[in-house]
């Protein structure tokens, strides 16, 4: 007879996994050697980090290997109350009794998935703890309230995201966290790939896109002048879309790129002016 506590009183149920696989391949344009050296990690299995300003091509990245690896993709988005718990499982009342949950990081550990922990710094350092048996060479995840070690399966590899520029000292990751992963750093890409990609995401003809780069350069340029960041591929896309269906190239880019960037009305005026430049 089991104990009260082992793992076969309390069966973990087996998750369907099939919702977390990518059948269709996202579209990612390579912008450097990320795709190699990712393989390179997922061959020995190495946790990954990626490393880069907002909207700049990370989450992108993630579902494209994740379907270039034919893995399935968990994606946990970290948030400063987020607990251990929330990501290993926890026990739950239910008509049959007490049951035991896996959270979405056990889930992958125990199946085999890709798990995503986007902006791993936003969690507390005590929750980013339980990741470290497991990203070492060990490869366990220990469920104590289980009483449980979960070996990995052995195509489980994590990925974290992180953006250095936006941290307080305080958030930062822990020495101990941050050696136990490979990094990749991304950046927006260049001139002609960005305007690519704008070009394909948005729907946008070569001209607008060329156009929208500009003033992404423009406004990368105020970084530090009351900006802690310039236009994000992202903004460039979401402009592209609006002037691609009909609106003003001018309001497309107030919309979609000078109002949500920021709410000082001296760096609106600054960030006007230098897209006034770029406009045609
Ligand atoms: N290299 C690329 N290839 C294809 N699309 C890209 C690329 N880089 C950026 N994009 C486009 O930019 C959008 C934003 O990228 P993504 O969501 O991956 O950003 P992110 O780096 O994860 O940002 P955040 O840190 O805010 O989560 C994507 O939806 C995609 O349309
Ligand atoms: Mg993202």
């Amino acid at each position: 007879m089991p104990s009260a506590t082992s793992p076969a009183a309390f069966p973990s149920r087996v998750p369907d996994l099939s919702a977390y696989r990518i059948a269709v391949e996202p579209y990612y344009r390579p912008v450097g050697d990320e795709i190699a050296v990712f393989e390179a990690a997922w061959r020995h299995r190495l946790p990954v980090m990626l490393k880069g300003p907002t909207g700049c091509g990370k989450t992108r990245f993630v579902e494209h290997m994740a379907w270039r690896l034919g893995r399935p993709l968990i994606t946990v988005a970290a948030h400063e109350d987020m607990t251990a718990a929330d990501l290993a499982g926890r026990f739950l009342l239910s008509p049959e009794g007490t049951v035991w949950h896996d959270g979405p990081l056990t889930q992958a550990v125990r199946h085999g998935a890709l798990c995503y922990l986007d902006e791993i710094v936003e969690a507390r350092q005590d929750t980013t703890v339980v990741i470290h048996p497991l990203t070492d060479a060990r490869r366990i995840l220990p469920l104590e309230k289980r009483n449980e070690q979960v070996a990995a399966h052995d195509d489980f590899q994590l990925v974290i995201s992180y953006n250095p520029g936006y941290q307080s000292a305080v958030k930062d990751l822990k020495e101990s966290t941050k050696q136990r992963f490979i990094a990749i750093a991304f950046d927006y890409p260049a001139p002609e790939l960005e305007a690519e990609i704008v070009r394909r995401e948005a729907g946008a003809d070569a001209a607008l896109a060329r156009i929208l780069v500009a003033i992404a350069a423009c406004s990368r340029n105020l970084r530090g002048q009351g900006l802690d960041e310039g236009a994000s591929t992202r903004m460039l896309i979401h402009a592209g879309r609006l002037a691609a269906g009909g609106v003003s190239l001018e309001a497309a880019v107030e919309a979609a790129i000078v109002l949500p960037i920021t709410d000082d009305a001296d760096v609106r005026r600054a960030l006007g002016a230098a897209i006034a430049a770029c406009l045609p």
